[in-house]
């Protein structure tokens, strides 16, 4: 079965992003169509980018480049949790787009984005740019939580509306077509 990463992007102390995460990662699992892997940019705890070469060379000199490089090449999908910071996405998203490069490539990616009014929207266009840079295909279908505290319980746990229910199913129902879709791109690549 195809391994879907969900990648949490926020890594400050108090975040809520891995209630979310776990809420779509239990969905990914119900649904059936990926062996799910939670993981969380805070504890990956990547420096800087400090490499010597551009990644697409693939000459990583650090061990931890070495180990994240090995984790974004054994998805065949990614599902980014992201908050929105600033109408941007969080820093350490960004950095950990740019330390590798072609581990990224011909794979497809889901977007929870989270936020105030703006449902994290603006993180998440920033973050599809990034992606497509990196030959990730970025899917339309996404999850996006507007007030997103409204969504969370006491326990900090998440308590999801039917929208979120049903455009969660969706995007996840398209991740499976599009992995299916890039498997011989990967393979030549
Ligand atoms: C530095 C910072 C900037 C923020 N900027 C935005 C913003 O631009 N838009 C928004 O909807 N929420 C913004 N927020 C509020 C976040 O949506 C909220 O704090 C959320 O919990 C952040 O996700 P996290 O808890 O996983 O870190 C910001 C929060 C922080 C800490």
């Amino acid at each position: 079965m195809p391994l879907l990463q969900v990648i949490i992007a926020s890594t400050r102390p108090g975040r809520q992003g891995p209630a979310i995460a776990e809420w779509i990662a239990q969905r990914a699992r119900d649904h059936g169509g990926f062996e799910v892997e939670v993981v969380d940019l805070k504890q990956v705890d990547l420096p800087n980018y400090d490499e010597a070469q551009h990644p697409a060379s693939g000459v990583y000199e650090h061990e931890h480049t070495k180990a994240w490089a090995a984790s974004v090449a054994r998805a065949d999908a990614y599902l980014f949790v992201i908050p929105e910071y600033n109408h941007f996405m969080p820093a350490a998203l960004v950095n950990a787009f740019t330390f590798v490069n072609r581990e990224w490539a011909y794979k497809p990616a889901g977007i929870v984005s989270y936020g105030g009014v703006s449902a994290g929207l603006r993180a998440a266009v920033t973050t599809k740019e990034a992606l497509v840079a990196l030959k990730v295909v970025p899917l339309v279908e996404a999850v996006s939580l507007p007030f997103f505290t409204q969504f969370i319980d006491d326990d900090g746990a998440v308590v999801p509306n039917e929208i979120m229910q049903q455009s969660s199913t969706v995007m996840l129902n398209e991740l499976v077509r599009w992995e299916a879709a890039l498997r011989s791109l990967r393979a030549d690549s």
